[in-house]
């Protein structure tokens, strides 16, 4: 057991949001790179162990808006069972996200092993694709993510770009990328030489993640917890497998993260080649970071990056 006692034992007795703020915390990465505290570490280690069981420990139905439900903490399971707690989509009630300790497994072999594809029938697979995601993430719905954002473009295409989940504008319009990241992603792909529609633009997650800002009452954006990447992640992967890039383009920490399960920070990952079913992953600074960090040093990093990519693909440089 994990002794609990002072800085501890008063977190322990904490209200509830704070815990929450605490457990999603935990399950992010926190942004380009940010370690766990001691104290953080240690709740996490009791949380996996199940030394510590959660003063929230009963499911409850999501009252508050943006609030991902409180979750029964169990011990580690390598799989996520997705188990609606909603009457029925629509019911008013949003079905809560179970929690997850580990993500779904990389579905195992290399993807140039599969059985061939003709393009006709990957544009056909991938529609589908979409329809059942749009159907199963659907019950998850809330004011916050109103709309399921698959991803968009060539379903035949060499090159596709992962970012970490839909904002305000990509929420609003069910499409991926289209707020101001989306416009400077516009331009990197621009600059490669190619158009938007001749690549394929996905997210680890298909639902805004946000919450409710207590002082503006508005949606604030956040990194999406473990349980929202778990959710989303088994369409990702499916998608990979009909599209077969030639490359793929990791935007910002959580999205090579959780993809080939990597855990160094981004200034070591980013520009390093990685694989991901015997694809070429080219990790990359986020274009929400180079917006907030706009240096010639950054830009300049991102542009030897996509420049290794066209290199891959054989596009003139
Ligand atoms: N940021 C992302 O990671 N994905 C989007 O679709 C938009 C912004």
């Amino acid at each position: 057991m994990i002794p609990v006692s002072g800085r501890f034992a008063k977190f322990m007795m904490n209200p509830p949001a704070t815990w929450r703020r605490l457990r999603q915390w935990l399950e992010t990465d926190g942004a380009f790179g940010v370690k766990e505290v001691p104290l953080a570490a240690a709740v996490a280690a009791a949380l996996r162990t199940g030394t510590v069981r959660s003063p929230l420990a009963a499911p409850v139905v999501a009252s508050a808006p943006g609030l991902i439900g409180r979750e029964e903490i169990r011990p580690p399971e390598p799989v996520v069972s997705y188990q609606s707690v909603s009457p029925s989509p629509g019911a008013g009630i949003r079905t809560i996200i179970p929690a997850a300790t580990a993500l779904p497994p990389i579905p195992p072999g290399d993807i140039a092993a599969l059985e061939s594809l003709p393009p006709q029938d990957q544009t056909a697979r991938l529609e589908q694709l979409q329809r059942q995601a749009e159907a199963e993430l659907s019950l998850y719905l809330s004011d916050i993510a109103t709309k399921v954002v698959f991803g968009e473009g060539d379903a035949n295409a060499a090159l596709m770009f992962i970012g970490e989940g839909p904002g305000a504008e990509e929420d609003r319009t069910g499409r991926p990328f289209v707020g101001r990241s989306g416009q400077l992603l516009d331009k990197m792909i621009g600059a490669m030489g190619l158009q938007r529609k001749q690549v394929y633009i996905g997210n680890i997650v298909k639902l805004r993640a946000a919450e409710h800002d207590l002082e503006t009452g508005r949606p604030k954006d956040r990194p999406p917890t473990l349980a929202e990447v778990a959710l989303s992640i088994p369409w990702l992967h499916r998608q990979i497998e009909i599209i077969r890039p030639k490359v793929i383009v990791t935007l910002g920490l959580p999205a090579i993260r959780h993809l080939v399960g990597e855990t160094e920070n981004m200034s070591r990952l980013r520009g390093q080649w990685r694989v991901y079913r015997g694809i070429p992953v080219m990790p990359t600074y986020h274009p929400s970071f180079l917006l907030r960090a706009y240096t010639p040093e950054n830009r300049g990093k991102v542009w030897s990056d996509l420049k290794n990519v066209m290199a891959k693909l054989g596009l003139p440089g």
